[in-house]
């Protein structure tokens, strides 16, 4: 352990947090443009550092927002993000001791719980965050793409311009509202962030309407390739209300000219795009990742607020080290769930019941991986239908 204290930052601090963490992931530091824009993304209430000395070695911040659980309802969510420690300071306890202190006020002022996207796997588990949605990569050779007669049709597209990033985009977001669980609620700086070129590439916008309105919209980017060399149009958000946005903004993306592929990362697991294309082989998915990183910050008010399915009630012990709170017996029925003295049936970490909590992974599945301890086999199959949802969970929001 290194000697460091931990403290706020003010408005004159928040730039260096943000050097110290673009030198984290390798990165030169903000230019002074890109500052300007990026202090939309700070609240500088929720920004914590780690101080040796007059020294900032680590930092860690976070934005107000809100998670939709099973069942439609939201909770108040704190998305953490800006997460690292100089690397000269590493592997001492700075982060731990941010996410300690971080994740107790979190608690505190009311987040129910907390996600992130996490560059490593192996950072976030030990803090209670398990892997709670995740999405795949689909990518769609743009010359074999062209849909069946039964995908759904109608609707318009339109381009939009810039100043939509920050204005329309919001609102149809808003309009669509949680399509699943695992939504979050997005917030301003993060609006302005998705309007950013990313290097070597502008960003388009376009907006699907349906018979009832703006129900959709994709932002894209297109890198051309050189002589011999694919070009590739890149998703970098979709937001569809309805089977119909999904296939008209797909259609209208496989139709850009100039483009050999069409790749869209983390969507989710169960999008029907594929099916939607004559040639199934035209869109192929590469890749599986985590999405949703969850901290169930206050466990009673985050299982009272999710909806359960038609089973014979379960007794579950959680277990959290980090915020001991949580530690308790929980009744589980198609009711709902509360506190309760009565013995446990399943036993289970923090970590294991944020990956179950959204319906990602059944509770069996966790027990055949021994995450889930069973005094009570016969719980087993009533908990797998508690927990089980219909929707696969998913965000959609990266930050
Ligand atoms: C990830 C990072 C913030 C960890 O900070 P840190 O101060 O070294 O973390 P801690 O010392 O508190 O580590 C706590 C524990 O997690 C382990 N750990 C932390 N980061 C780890 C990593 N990247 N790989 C493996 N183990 C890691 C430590 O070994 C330690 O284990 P122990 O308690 O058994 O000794 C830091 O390495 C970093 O800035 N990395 C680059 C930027 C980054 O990836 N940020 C995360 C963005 S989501």
């Amino acid at each position: 352990m290194t000697a460091h204290r931990l403290r706020l930052l003010d408005q004159s601090e928040l730039r260096a947090a943000q050097d110290l963490f673009l030198a984290a992931l390798h990165r030169p530091p903000i230019s002074d443009a890109d500052w300007t824009a990026a202090t939309t993304y700070y609240d500088n209430s929720r920004t914590l550092g780690a101080f040796e000395g007059d020294r900032l070695i680590g930092t860690a911040t976070s934005w107000a927002s809100r998670l939709a659980v099973p069942g439609g309802a939201t909770v108040p969510h704190a998305a953490i993000s800006r997460v690292g420690v100089r690397a000269d300071r590493t592997r001492r306890g700075v982060l731990s001791a941010l996410l300690r202190s971080q994740l107790t006020q979190l608690r505190e002022q009311g987040s129910v719980a907390a996600t992130l996207r996490a560059t490593e796997a192996v950072i976030y588990g030990r803090f209670g965050f398990g892997v709670a949605s995740r999405g795949r990569t689909l990518v769609v050779d743009r010359r074999r793409s062209a849909m069946h007669g039964h995908a759904p049709a109608g609707g318009e597209v339109r381009l939009v311009d810039t100043d939509a990033f920050t204005s329309v985009l919001p609102t149809v977001f808003e309009a669509v509202g949680p399509q699943r669980p695992g939504w979050i609620q997005r917030w301003s700086g993060w609006w302005y962030r998705l309007g950013r070129p990313e290097p070597g590439e502008t960003k388009v916008a376009a907006v699907h309407t349906g018979p009832h309105g703006d129900d959709g919209f994709v932002v894209y980017g297109v890198r051309r390739g050189g002589h011999g060399e694919k070009s590739v149009l890149t998703v970098r958000d979709l937001v569809a209300g309805s089977p119909q946005a999904l296939a008209g903004l797909w259609r209208f993306l496989l139709r850009v000219d100039l483009v050999d592929e069409v790749v869209a990362e983390l969507r989710p697991l169960d999008e029907p795009v594929d099916l939607m294309l004559a040639d199934r082989r035209a869109g192929e998915v590469r890749a599986v990742h985590d999405e949703t990183w969850l901290r169930l910050l206050h466990v009673p008010d985050a299982l009272a607020a999710r909806t359960y399915g038609e089973a014979n009630p379960v007794v579950v012990e959680v277990a959290d080290a980090l915020l001991p709170a949580n530690h308790g017996h929980y009744r589980i029925g198609p009711d709902g769930a509360e506190p309760t003295d009565e013995p446990a049936q399943l036993a289970l970490d923090v970590t294991a019941l944020a990956a179950a909590y959204l319906g990602d992974v059944a509770p069996s599945t966790l027990a055949a991986a021994g995450l889930v301890q069973v005094a009570d086999p016969a719980a087993l199959p009533n908990a797998d239908r508690l927990f089980a949802t219909g929707q696969v969970p998913w965000s959609g929001t990266y930050f």
